[in-house]
């Protein structure tokens, strides 16, 4: 087992003005229970920046309409800042064209459709789809229902105690009935970041297309879908922070122009007879109905604040608090960190002996600080370290090490209570 502590893991310095980013997010300036908020659960939901509260109460105060389908003012104005939007996830993600953009209701919206579109069409009896140990269950239930319903199987491929990807085992799980690989990014449990450049070029050699969930690694690493070369990318905007309620789907353009519609109804059509309909191009073929338009440009402002801001400076950062975390928290008596891999991102899952991390989570929360508990909608991660549920702690661009000595001593307090 590659047990490492913060003081192993090579960390570039960082230049974020972390306090210059806190004034940003009105959220974090009040107190909860008397004690300055505490907020370190950050893969459930990012807190907002006033930007994109502002942007999004300037649309519907003042531009608000549907698109696409009015000539007037207001629509077209409403129109043009969705279409802005789509365009700023394009230059986010450095995807080649804007209609490989499709707008969702979030990640698991993304995985569905592919699952429901792509997989339908293309997924066989005997077939074989390819996760990893490591997945959200929104990355297993859509292969689940697929396979329920196509007749093809459903693989698994390992980590070890480190929670890190077994890459050899990976390479012997794949097989010419390999269809789809559908691989997450960073495990939101563990933090892990998974090789999925290598994984890609693996499955591609052959014959097969890869789906990256990239819910819990577009907060905190810079992505570029053509280098890595995915033929789908899902991510979600609220972990983005941006608002809930929105999400995107990359795609490559061939393969998106080959893929049946998704929902039907409006905006989704080029023409509509009772007798036959023909569909729209690409994107908007996958975008039935009215859209979350005040969501996509919530989203764009999102990216425009985390450009800003920089990518690099927001990774190295949190690569560091990570460290000063991993550290501090690996010296409580008691307490075991799930998710020791040397390539993770800010997010920390840990059990503390003897006691129960729903008990942590209330107490912590007395003291004015949000972490989650449970299964964190990864099952069969908790199955694998043989525990129902564990505590985590994540991590974003705005927390300090100030945060972290408040949640150390918060611990520290459990360990007496349940002494
Ligand atoms: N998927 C989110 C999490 O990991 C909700 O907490």
């Amino acid at each position: 087992m590659t047990t490492i502590t913060g003081k192993d893991r090579q960390t570039k310095p960082h230049r974020l003005d972390v306090e210059r980013v806190r004034n940003d997010f009105p959220i974090l300036q009040q107190r909860v229970y008397g004690r300055p908020l505490v907020y370190l659960d950050n893969a459930a939901t990012a807190q907002k920046p006033q930007c994109v509260v502002d942007v999004i109460g300037e649309y519907y105060a003042c531009d608000n309409a549907n698109i696409h389908r009015g000539v007037h003012t207001l629509s077209v104005r409403a129109t043009n800042s969705f279409e802005k939007a789509r365009g700023k996830v394009q230059g986010f993600l450095r995807a080649a064209r804007p209609e490989e953009i499709v707008f969702t209701r979030g990640a698991t919206e993304a995985i569905n459709l592919v699952a429901c579109t792509y997989g339908r069409a293309n997924i066989r009896k005997g077939d074989e789809i390819l996760i990893s140990a490591m997945e959200h269950h929104s990355n297993i239930v859509p292969w689940q229902m697929l396979c329920q319903e196509t007749g093809a199987v459903l693989r698994v491929a390992p980590m070890n105690e480190a929670g890190e990807f077994l890459f050899e085992n990976y390479q012997k799980l794949l097989t010419p009935r390999t269809r789809l690989v559908g691989m997450t990014h960073v495990s939101n449990a563990l933090g892990t970041i998974i090789p999925v450049r290598a994984i890609i070029e693996e499955a591609h050699r052959r014959g097969a297309i890869v789906l990256v969930d990239g819910a819990q690694a577009v907060p905190h690493l810079k992505v570029d879908v053509v280098d890595l070369d995915c033929d789908f990318y899902v991510f979600s905007g609220h972990k983005l922070y941006g608002p809930t309620g929105i999400g995107v789907l990359y795609a490559k353009y061939d393969l998106l122009k080959k893929m049946p519609p998704y929902q039907g109804g409006g905006d989704m059509i080029r023409s509509v007879t009772f007798e036959k309909t023909t569909y729209n191009e690409v994107p908007y073929r996958f975008e039935a109905g009215t859209p979350n338009i005040a969501g996509a440009i919530g989203l764009g402002a999102a990216i425009d604040y985390l450009e800003g801001v920089g990518m690099d400076k927001i990774a190295a950062y949190e690569a560091d608090l990570l460290d000063y975390a991993t550290e501090k928290l690996t010296a409580i008596p008691g307490l075991r960190i799930l998710g020791t891999a040397r390539e993770k991102v800010s997010v920390i899952s840990f059990v503390l002996e003897g006691v129960h991390p729903h008990d942590i989570g209330h107490i912590l929360d007395q003291k004015g600080i949000a972490i989650r508990t449970g299964h964190h909608c990864a099952q069969p991660v908790m199955d694998f370290y043989g525990v129902p549920a564990s505590a985590r702690a994540s991590l974003g661009m705005y927390n300090t090490r100030r945060e972290i000595d408040a949640l150390v001593e918060g611990l520290r307090e459990v360990t007496e209570i349940f002494r």
